[in-house]
Formats: C-alpha cells, sequence, structure tokens
C-alpha cells in the first residue's frame, strides 16, 4: 500500500521567529504519525526549520528552486545551494508562479531534471483554472503538463516525483473539490502515468490532492483510493490546526 505524504505550503508567510513558534508546538503534536509530513516554507525560514526538526519526522522543503547550480542569477536560489543544506523537497510548478512568474511547462521540467540531479524530491503541481475545466479541457491541460513536465525523466525518477492535483479555483477560495471529483482526477492522473511508465511506476507514484484542504475535510479526502495525502496551504500555518491534517485518521 502507498504511504499517505502530507506536505505543507507556507507560501509567503511566517518569518524565522514564527517558524521555530510553530515547530515548538507542532513537532510534539505529529511525534507518532506514520505519514510523511513535509513543510515547504520560505527560504528565509530554511535554516531555523531545519534547526527545529533535527532528529524528528519531519522534513523541510522549499517552495521553488532554480535550475542553475550557479551564477548570475540575483534573488535566486540554486539547485545546488538546497543540495548543500540538506533539502530533500521542493515543491515545483506551482500555479501562483506559473501565473505571477510566467512559468512554463518547459523551466518547470528543467527544474525537474534539476532536482533529480541534486537528490531533491520534486512535488509537481498540475491543475486547471475554472475556465478550463467549464470548457471541458482540464484533463487535456493536466495531460500536457505531465507530459511536458516529466519530459526525459526516467521511470526511476519518475517513480518519485510527488504530483499534486491542485485545481487553481479550489487554491485559497475555500472551494474544495468534492473528494469522488478529486480522487476521479487522481485516478486519471495515475492512468496517464501509466501509460506514460508502466504499471509499477504508477502504482507507487504519490498523487497528493491540494485546494482548501483543512482539519474538517482531510479524513474524506484522505480515504480515497487513489489520493495520497495533501498540499495544504492556508491550513498549514496553524501547528494545531495542520496537526489534525496530519492526523487525519
Ligand atoms: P490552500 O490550502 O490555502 O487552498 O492552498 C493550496 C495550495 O496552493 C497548496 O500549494
Amino acid at each position: 500500500m502507498r504511504r499517505k505524504v502530507i506536505a505543507g505550503n507556507w507560501k509567503m508567510n511566517h518569518n524565522p521567529v514564527e517558524t521555530r513558534e510553530f515547530f515548538e508546538v507542532f513537532k510534539g503534536l505529529v511525534k507518532d504519525s506514520e505519514n510523511e509530513i513535509i513543510l515547504c516554507v520560505p527560504y528565509i525560514d530554511v535554516a531555523a526549520a531545519l534547526e527545529a526538526t533535527a532528529g524528528t519526522n519531519i522534513k523541510i522543503g522549499t517552495q521553488n528552486l532554480n535550475h542553475e547550480e550557479s551564477g548570475a542569477l540575483t534573488g535566486d536560489i540554486s539547485c545546488k545551494m538546497l543540495q548543500d543544506i540538506g533539502i530533500q523537497y521542493t515543491i515545483v510548478g506551482h500555479s501562483e508562479r506559473r501565473q505571477y512568474h510566467n512559468e512554463t511547462d518547459e523551466f518547470v521540467n528543467l527544474k525537474m531534471k534539476a532536482a533529480f540531479a541534486h537528490d531533491i524530491i520534486p512535488i509537481l503541481c498540475v491543475g486547471e483554472t475554472l475556465k478550463e475545466r467549464e470548457a471541458g479541457i482540464a484533463k487535456y491541460k493536466i495531460l500536457t503538463q505531465i507530459v511536458l513536465d516529466f519530459d526525459g525523466l526516467t521511470a526511476e525518477q519518475a517513480k518519485n516525483v510527488v504530483i499534486a492535483y491542485e485545481p487553481i479555483w479550489a487554491i485559497g477560495t475555500g472551494k474544495t473539490a468534492t473528494a469522488e471529483d478529486a480522487n476521479e482526477v487522481c485516478q486519471w492522473i495515475r492512468d496517464e502515468i501509466k501509460t506514460l511508465y508502466g504499471a509499477e511506476v504508477a502504482e507507487e507514484i504519490i498523487i497528493q490532492y491540494g485546494g482548501s484542504v483543512k482539519a474538517s475535510n482531510a479524513k474524506e479526502l484522505f480515504e480515497m483510493s487513489d489520493i495520497d495525502g495533501g498540499l495544504v496551504g492556508g491550513a498549514s500555518l496553524k501547528p494545531d490546526e495542520f496537526a489534525k491534517i496530519v492526523n487525519w485518521r
């Protein structure tokens, strides 16, 4: 059976002091969890988060990386810098970066490859806008993202990607896809992975749901057959709320 992976995405929230305060409370609340727990924090909080979670069952990730190892790229943080400080996960292709930073699938693909080349697991976000859903092209959009973002990855690498299905209309809106709807898309994504990489990869790959996940809806979502956990935004900012999501069963 696949493990459940619950990841938090703090987005542009919390400073290092708030980060230490968060983990002081959070680590005790989730210490007995059998689920994999990841917190993707802002770069400015990474050092505090790594220090606060050393020796615990909590992993620290980032929300982005630059695919170049070094260079004249003002303001960016490279895949090698993250590897050097022991980062194991990074979000790649979040819809907010695609939308506000014009990140294309070709660019996302470079980040996927750079992550693997530096022993970092990418949490790849895919998902449709409300307009695309209503136009009946949600699956077309997601398939395009998957084909282009996975381009050139080996089966071994593909198996280790964490896919986060995040319908854009459900992010930060309080509107959650129904558990059945979310599961149907996650199941369909798994079928497409099977077509691209075969049954073994499809069976093992982790597919999360993201978009207004909260303590009150986590159980019904995570109990579904093809939803292997969640990528949680707003509800991951408070230790008690996020702990309830992690401890959903
Ligand atoms: P919310 O949980 O705040 O809707 O955000 C979801 C998300 O974008 C996680 O990456």
